[in-house]
């Protein structure tokens, strides 16, 4: 398989495109005149560094996933009477934030509606009402989130698929153009809502902008118009930012799902979304089993370290909670997190090119943070391509450790911490530098 590169990567950028195993999602979306955001613009949502994804709805009373009332072919009348059972039990938005705080999470996306059409907040443009309003529930979750992210200052960001597949004309957009107009009514009429009624926010995460679940999100721009669409989200929401997946380019690249990542650093601004548990379903599934701490700290380490975002989904069950297993596993996950905090969150990827299971860096102003995913192979390696020189080699905590300068610098790893991924701080005389989103950023002002 060919792998298709974002039209706007040269040069380097291109090069570890082609090394690396980084698979976006939508490329080749429609530009558009002045909708992509600055670098500047953008630069909260790089420094933020992770994100926590919320998978909940109606689906989440059956189990099987989000996507389980098309895979089981569930007549639509029995799904829609679900919304009769639709009442979490004790449920605050709170308790995501706090989850999101454990996790370490600066923002997080929760799923306002997905492709079943269920809308979790009090939408007039829903067709047939089919909303949380009018549920058991009688709650609008989406505002209660969005105070919630405000109250703990999180970053407040929606997803939402434009597709709907309670319209036979999302299967046949010609044929059923009608049918379908009226969809794409709905997308614009709620689209619209979720910028205006609860104040502006954050993040707009758009998915399923395909047809007949055919083609991509870009190949039905042509019925969706996503210029238009992200035109009208930007009268509302200037600097919202935007994932690509609306047909429209967007700001961000995507990269779905739990395949490691390798190869170079990517310097245009990307995240990764992917499941805290299998990654069998975005949406609740009991007894999902929960990755190990040691893939988690690894999976973060290789895309903080080849300069991208990591947005972990959560599925909680019907009452808006997770199993303690669960929320166990983010504790500790958030506990590492904290503890390296320094060389994670504000930093970009680089400046050393990454040695796929071997070491990544990042860095911030001064200093290098160094990663050491395999000390054995490690040791037996020199650190080149310094930008300065070296004033001191650390720990995170400030424990000098050897080292011997030559070509490169040699450090000494006897004083490591026991770590799962022990991180090495290495201070330069002078500030280093972005190396080429430059390229990403000028093509489009
Ligand atoms: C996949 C799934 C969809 C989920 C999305 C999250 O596209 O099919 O259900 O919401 O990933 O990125």
């Amino acid at each position: 398989m060919p792998v298709i590169l974002p039209k706007e990567l040269t040069g380097a950028e291109l090069q570890s495109m082609l090394k690396s195993n980084v698979n976006f999602k939508s490329l080749g979306g429609m530009r558009v005149e002045g909708l992509k955001l600055s670098e500047e613009d953008i630069k909260w949502w790089r420094d933020a560094k992770i994100g926590m994804f919320i998978h909940w709805g109606l689906y989440s009373l059956l189990g099987q996933g989000e996507w389980v009332r098309y895979n089981e072919k569930l007549p639509y009348c029995s799904y829609e009477s679900l919304k009769n059972e639709f009442d979490p039990v004790d449920f605050s938005t709170d308790s995501w934030m706090d989850i999101a705080r454990s996790l370490g999470a600066n923002y997080c996306v929760m799923v306002t509606r997905h492709h079943d059409g269920f809308s979790l907040w009090d939408s007039p443009a829903s067709y047939r009402g089919f909303t949380s309003v009018n549920s058991a529930a009688k709650r609008d979750f989406v505002k209660e989130f969005t105070r919630s992210c405000r109250k703990y200052s999180m970053k407040c960001g929606y997803y939402y698929s434009p597709m709907d597949w309670r319209f036979p004309g999302y299967f046949d957009p010609v044929g059923l153009s009608g049918n379908a107009e009226l969809m794409k009514r709905q997308c614009y009429g709620q689209v619209e809502e979720l910028m205006t009624q609860y104040g502006v926010p954050d993040i707009l995460w758009y998915d399923g902008g395909w047809l007949a679940h055919k083609g991509s999100d870009t190949s039905s721009a042509w019925f969706w118009e996503p210029d238009k669409l992200n035109k009208m989200v930007r009268s509302h929401a200037p600097k919202i930012v935007i994932n690509p997946r609306s047909g429209w380019e967007g700001d961000f690249y995507c990269d779905e799902g739990s395949s490691v990542i390798s190869g170079g650093i990517i310097t245009v601004p990307w995240e990764k979304n992917l499941c805290l548990c299998s990654g069998a379903s975005w949406g609740w599934m009991e007894n999902d089993p929960v990755q190990e701490l040691d893939w988690l700290i690894r999976m973060l380490v290789n895309v903080i370290g080849r300069d991208g975002n990591i947005l972990w989904n959560i599925a909680p069950d019907k009452n808006g909670r997770l199993s303690e297993n669960v929320k166990n596993r983010i504790k500790e996950f958030g506990d590492w997190i904290r503890q390296h905090r320094e060389a994670i969150y504000g930093t970009r990827g680089g400046p050393i090119e990454p040695v796929d299971d071997v070491f990544v860096t990042t860095f911030r102003e001064n200093d290098v943070f160094l990663f050491v995913l395999d000390k054995v192979r490690f040791s037996k390696n020199v650190v080149s391509g310094l930008p300065g020189n070296v004033l001191s080699v650390t720990t995170l905590d400030g424990k000098p450790l050897a080292y011997t300068s030559g070509e490169g610098i040699k450090i000494d790893l006897q004083h490591l911490p026991d770590d799962v991924v022990p991180v090495i701080r290495i201070s330069l005389d002078a500030e280093i530098k972005p190396v080429s989103s430059q390229v990403y950023f000028t093509a489009r002002q």
